[in-house]
């Protein structure tokens, strides 16, 4: 069959022939079966990836073919314990057939409309978003950058109209990540990431974390010309280093003593990541908006702005976006929030992390030339290795991906744990194991 032909490698120069070959080629594809397309399509995908998507991600070779609940497996076969989760994302897992039921039953009804008429999941999502948080209102969209670029908007709107400040400055903290966006990597306090990209946006500064006195020189330097700080309530870009109270106490403070509003960006430890709904729960603060995306949709993409109603700024037009809230990803959204707000679900997310940090920790004993910190909160962990141990977060993941248990690297030198929240204590056992394997085997190389 021709279709075929095409899926196996064979039909590439005909796809370069013109747009009614590729036409009668897709349309081919659609009588093949199930099972032959996802095969051909899995071994050609690395090609076609590689000739035809720009070259901005560092991968992995492998394709991951399938998955369900924890467990991935590769395009051999090959089985693979998930602790990343698609970053902090696939909260339910793969193939979690609630997520499933919520966007199939959605796309098969309706899937997007656009924002110029009411959208009765969005409603509905928005709901359970605030009935669960100190938030009043929220804005949709669709990725975390997108909802930190419309954070950044909200703390110019908020200081321009209630404080007629037009050059206000925005804080954030350094070793903080924030998003790809020209904004959002300006916010982002890590000078790798703005590499070749200036002139950045003007209107930030950045803080030590954790750090009251950088906050106070902050504070000293550029007074009620700051009219909001931006934090992670734990970095997971930056190294898995959770917030201290005393600062964030500290930082709400300053904020409040000049009307400058506190955004907690909680795109990563949001959704019940840290056991705790939210991150800044861990923190005893009161954020006065927060950011959202990964684990709202579970992989589904979406993202969102909530805020207090004194940060309810925006009015008609002044801001917006296509996907954003559409029926298809509120549905995945509010299958999502449904099951992370029980609380037996947090108590998981809380017991499953102690015991990853549990085993960190014996490591750490068994290892302390290796190890130098284990830290986290719930299904959030980090390992940080010593400088001289002569492990690197990449050559450790490396070894632990070969023996099938896939982690990703926050910085050159800690490893970080982020299993979908519905992990169970046998799955963690058999990662752990898996994981001390890994150093072992290490140690045996050097
Ligand atoms: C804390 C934090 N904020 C924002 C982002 C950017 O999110 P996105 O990649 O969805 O734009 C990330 C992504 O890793 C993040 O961890």
């Amino acid at each position: 069959m021709e279709g075929l032909g095409f899926v196996a490698g064979a039909g590439r120069i005909e796809l370069r022939r013109g747009r009614r070959e590729v036409k009668k080629c897709s349309s081919v594809r659609m009588v093949a079966s199930v099972d032959s397309l996802a095969v051909a399509s899995v071994s050609q995908g690395k090609a076609d990836t590689q000739q035809y998507v720009m070259n901005t991600y560092g991968r992995y070779d492998i394709t991951i073919a399938e998955g369900k609940g924890c467990l991935l497996y590769d395009d051999t076969g090959k089985e693979y314990l998930d602790f990343v989760s698609g970053i902090a994302t696939c909260a339910l897992g793969h193939a979690s057939p609630i997520l499933n039921n919520a966007v199939v039953e959605q796309m098969s009804k309706l899937h997007h409309v656009s924002n110029l008429f009411y959208i009765p999941q969005q409603g509905e999502l928005a709901k359970i978003l605030v009935e669960n948080s100190v938030a009043d209102k929220v804005f949709f969209c669709n990725s975390g950058a997108e909802a930190n670029e419309a954070a950044i908007k909200l703390l110019r709107k908020y200081a321009s109209e209630k404080h007629g400040n037009e050059n206000g400055v925005i804080l954030t903290a350094k070793q903080s990540f924030h998003g790809r966006t020209l904004a959002t990597v300006t916010a982002t306090g890590q000078t790798k990431y703005q590499k070749h990209f200036s002139p950045m946006v003007p209107g930030f500064d950045y803080v030590e974390y954790n750090n009251i006195d950088s906050l106070q020189a902050a504070f000293e330097k550029y007074g009620n010309k700051i009219i909001g700080i931006i934090l992670e309530a734990c970095q997971g870009e930056g190294g898995v280093v959770p917030g201290e109270k005393e600062f964030f106490m500290a930082v709400r403070e300053f904020c409040d003593s000049i009307d400058a509003l506190l955004v907690m960006d909680e795109v990563q430890v949001g959704v019940g990541r840290t056991g705790k709904l939210w991150g800044f729960e861990n923190l005893g603060v009161v954020p006065d908006a927060f950011t959202l995306a990964k684990g709202l949709g579970g992989g589904v993409p979406i993202g969102a702005l909530l805020c207090t109603e004194k940060a309810n700024v925006f009015g008609p037009g002044e801001h917006a976006s296509t996907f954003g809230g559409n029926a298809l990803s509120c549905a995945a959204g509010i299958a999502v929030m449904q099951t992370v707000t029980d609380p037996d679900f947090l108590q998981n997310v809380q017991e499953r992390g102690d015991q990853i940090r549990d085993r960190l920790e014996k490591l750490k004993e068994q290892h302390p030339e290796l190890v130098a910190d284990i830290r986290g909160w719930g299904l959030i962990s980090g390992v940080e290795f010593k400088p001289d141990s002569g492990f690197t977060s990449v050559d450790v993941i490396k070894e632990s991906t070969a023996n099938g248990l896939l982690l990703v690297p926050a910085g050159p030198s800690v490893v970080r744990f982020l299993p979908p929240l519905i992990v169970s204590e046998e799955e963690v056992t058999m990662a752990m194991n898996k994981f001390e394997e890994v150093v072992g085997s290490l140690l045996d190389q050097e």
